[in-house]
């Protein structure tokens, strides 16, 4: 990089960012300082001492270090260790305190001493948590400080629990959680009720004393985020942003956390760029969004005002650009998701033969299929593909108690107007399973069957609107979420086998898949991993070679204009049709953060993601539709 580059992007990045094709690399590097700073103060006969976080994002680091002290002979007989935050009124025992958290993903499989590690006292009575909170403070001082602070982030910004708001003086404290953080944490918690209300958080302050800080990020949901806490300013309305203060802290995320940073989202304004076909298409789109203007008006003084002359220079004027831009938006859109049967496919997304195509769709838990391309789904089965809708987990464990129970006194009713005996004992047996859970229990399998089957019902009727009949779906009930929780879930190879059955068994021409770029540990991105592993093992299968892989986006957020290959317009029929099949998911109305977590008012997320889509079409010169959903192709070997 040139001087100006580096000056350009340091301006804009005001925290010390690394940025990596997957979250392992940043694992690494991160584990390797760890590794260093122990060997280093044992060495010196000192101990070290580390500051730790919980949640999904820094397990695969404690992973790592784990392998590193069985393989490796890392000691931590050496390591101090202070946690940065325990939900309030939890005590150490429950399964979801970041006392058992750290337990279960770190301490329990290493040589730390247990008086070494520290985790904010979760019930200290109400007039002792203020003592309690000092005396965390003076802890950490008499071990000598730590050396290296880990943390993650949070959808709003914090850092441990300091939600927006808390300031850059802030120290060891009781807070309020944030309700983005309380949702967030739903699935955790079986429930977004039976999320504690309040923490106790170091604060900015103690973050900030450490000596070297490591910020991991996983996934597209951070990158709005992590991109304001880098090139914004330094303020209380999102707290990471006050690590800019801190002269040895580096942000180690992987690239879709990243994909928000200016040098990724508009490389052309921090210096030059390849102009490849996509990045031109990327920056077209943009200019267009800025300028409002659709692609076909945009003009040499647009290009040359916002950053792209290079480009006008090489390709030679604004004409050409606007026609080639235009006419390949043009042809991403298709109404015919399988391909278009005898129509002339040289500008289409997808091939006209074979026809029709066996399309097996994907879904990682029941409602991501209707939820992102119901429209599509419809579609492909209208139009005589032979469709495949496999739901490849249970999902039961997002089913709340209140609908076990109706489900369970229903069975009760029935079984005792038909003299069931056998059913009613144990429909019985279970409601007193759900009565002996307590509050935070665990579901028992009996349960976790039970609520299955109620997805398995409610995926049935939203398939039947979307004109599937119940033989076309299959559910794998995969066995890593069958046997986990979210964020401690392991595929194994028996997961990896259900799948290549799968894909035997349909031999699809298009698979409709979603996962890339989510949270590592998250459901979709483990069911794509998955997937991936059952393609390498199908290598080599005749059906392969003709597979072409749709991605779809999550529930948060769609694919951005320039990234799509395949924009299926939905008729307003269509997207009446496509809510009705995603109401009939009854269960996940209030309770899903997958739903909820992107508005109070995301029941309706879908609609509103659809027609934005279209809308932005609509803006760039193109057919105005009433909804748009959209795919990337995905090519393996990518
Ligand atoms: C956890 C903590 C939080 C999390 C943040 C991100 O100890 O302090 O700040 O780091 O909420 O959570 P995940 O990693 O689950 O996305």
């Amino acid at each position: 990089m040139k001087k100006t580059e580096i000056s350009e992007l340091s301006q804009r990045e005001k925290i010390q960012t690394q940025i990596y094709a997957s979250a392992e690399g940043a694992c690494t590097f991160v584990a390797d300082a760890i590794t260093a700073l122990i060997r280093q103060r044992t060495a010196e006969g000192k101990p070290a001492v580390l500051g730790l976080a919980t949640g999904s994002t820094p397990v695969r680091l404690y992973r790592e270090l784990i392998r590193r002290h069985r393989e490796e002979g890392l000691s931590f007989a050496n390591v101090i260790t202070f946690n940065l935050d325990e939900y309030y009124g939890l005590s150490g025992s429950h399964p979801e305190s970041y006392r058992r958290f750290m337990q279960d993903q770190l301490f329990d499989h290493v040589d730390l001493k247990p008086e070494n590690t520290h985790v904010p006292d979760g019930l200290a009575p109400r007039d002792k948590v203020f003592a309690s909170c000092q005396s965390y403070e003076s802890a950490i001082r008499q071990a000598g400080g730590i050396d290296i602070q880990i943390l993650g982030i949070g959808r709003t910004g914090h850092i441990g629990f300091n939600e927006p708001g808390s300031g850059p003086d802030s120290r060891t404290r009781l807070v309020t959680l944030d309700s983005l953080t309380r949702r967030d944490a739903a699935r955790d918690f079986l429930g977004e009720e039976n999320v504690p209300r309040h923490a106790i958080t170091m604060g900015v302050g103690t973050i900030l004393d450490a000596r070297q800080v490591f910020l991991l990020g996983w996934g597209e949901a951070k990158a709005g985020v992590i991109a304001q806490a880098v090139e914004g300013e330094p303020s209380a309305a999102i707290p990471a942003s006050f690590l800019q203060l801190h002269r040895e802290c580096v942000f180690c995320i992987d690239e879709a956390a990243g994909c928000h940073l200016t040098r990724l989202r508009h490389p052309w304004l921090v210096g030059p760029v390849e102009w490849t076909p996509a990045m031109i298409r990327k920056a077209m789109v943009w200019l267009a969004g800025i300028t409002q203007k659709p692609l076909l008006k945009l003009t040499d003084e647009d290009y040359t005002e916002n950053g792209m002359a290079d480009l006008l220079t090489e390709k030679g004027s604004a004409y050409k650009l606007n026609i080639d831009i235009f006419n390949t938006t043009q042809h991403t859109i298709t109404g015919w998701p399988g391909g278009k049967p005898k129509a002339d496919d040289s500008h289409r997304p997808e091939r006209a033969n074979p026809f029709p195509k066996r399309a097996l769709v994907l879904s990682p838990e029941p409602t991501d299929d209707v939820f992102c391309l119901g429209g599509t789904i419809h579609r492909l089965a209208n139009q005589g593909n032979d469709v495949t809708l496999a739901y490849l987990t249970s999902g039961n464990l997002a089913v709340p108690d209140t609908d076990a129970r109706r489900s369970i006194e229903l069975i009760i009713e029935l079984g005792e107007t038909m003299r069931n005996a056998d059913e009613v004992k144990h429909a019985r047996a279970v409601e007193k399973q759900l009565d002996g859970k307590g509050a935070f229990g665990e579901d028992t399998p009996d349960i976790r069957h039970l609520k299955g089957l109620i997805r398995r019902g409610e995926a049935r009727s939203s398939a039947r609107l979307l004109e599937l009949e119940p033989d076309r779906l299959r559910f794998l009930d995969l066995p890593f979420y069958e046997k986990g929780r979210y964020r401690r879930f392991q595929p194994q190879a028996e997961d990896v086998s259900a799948m290549v059955e799968l894909l035997n068994e349909v031999r699809p021409h298009q698979i409709f898949a979603t996962g890339l770029g989510h949270d590592p540990l998250s459901v979709p991105a483990l069911c794509f991993e998955i997937l991936r592993e059952a393609l390498k093992a199908c290598a080599g299968a005749d059906w392969l070679g003709e597979c072409w892989i749709w991605l779809y986006r999550g529930h948060g957020a769609e694919w951005e204009i320039h990234e799509l290959d395949m924009a299926v317009p939905l008729s307003p029929d269509e997207l009446t049709f496509k809510i009705q099949g995603i109401y009939q998911h009854q269960t996940q109305r209030s309770q899903s953060p997958s739903i909820s977590r992107q508005s109070e008012n995301s029941w309706n997320l879908a609609s509103e993601l659809n027609r934005a889509t279209a809308k932005t079409y609509d803006a760039l010169g193109l057919p105005e539709y009433e909804a748009i959903e959209g795919f990337k192709r995905y090519l393996p070997q990518s």
